[in-house]
């Protein structure tokens, strides 16, 4: 079950665990996250995915818990955020590795390869 869900340390957590596990909690936190909109997906009422749509247009964060990874569950939450508003345009900046994630669901690169905060990103946009 996909929802929209307060921001919380039940987030971050979840972030730091997947995205940056040698990094404090600060370090996941983003300026805009009081006003960003956080969607959750949850099984047997267990948060197993998050991911943050900001409002510039970008999303954020995108994560989904280890033991529940390649089961089309980071694409069933995605395609949730892109109907919540379905004539928008969406962007983001994709882990390189992760660019495939994001072109199954029909992101286009847009621009080149940077690096922050040691990993390479590349900006994508639906
Ligand atoms: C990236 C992530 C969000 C994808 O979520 P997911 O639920 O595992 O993805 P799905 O099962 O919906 O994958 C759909 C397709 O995307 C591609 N894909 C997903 N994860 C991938 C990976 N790690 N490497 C390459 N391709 C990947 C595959 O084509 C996959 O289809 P397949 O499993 O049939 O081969 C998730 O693996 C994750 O949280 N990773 C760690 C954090 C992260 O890197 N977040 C994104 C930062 S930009």
């Amino acid at each position: 079950m996909i929802k929209i869900i307060k921001y919380s340390s039940q987030i971050l957590e979840l972030r730091q665990e997947i995205m940056w596990p040698n990094k404090d909690i600060e370090f996941v936190k983003i300026k805009n996250d009081n006003i960003a909109l956080h969607f959750g997906y949850f099984k047997n009422n267990k948060l197993i995915a998050v991911a943050s749509l900001f409002p510039n247009n970008q999303i954020r964060k995108v994560a989904v818990k280890e033991k529940y990874q390649r089961m089309g569950i980071g694409s069933e939450l995605m395609k949730f955020i892109l109907k919540h508003n379905k004539n928008k345009s969406y962007w983001l900046n994709s882990r390189v590795d992760k660019k495939i994630f994001y072109e199954n669901i029909g992101f286009k690169t847009i621009g080149n390869e940077f690096k922050k905060n040691e990993e390479f990103y590349i900006k994508m946009k639906i």
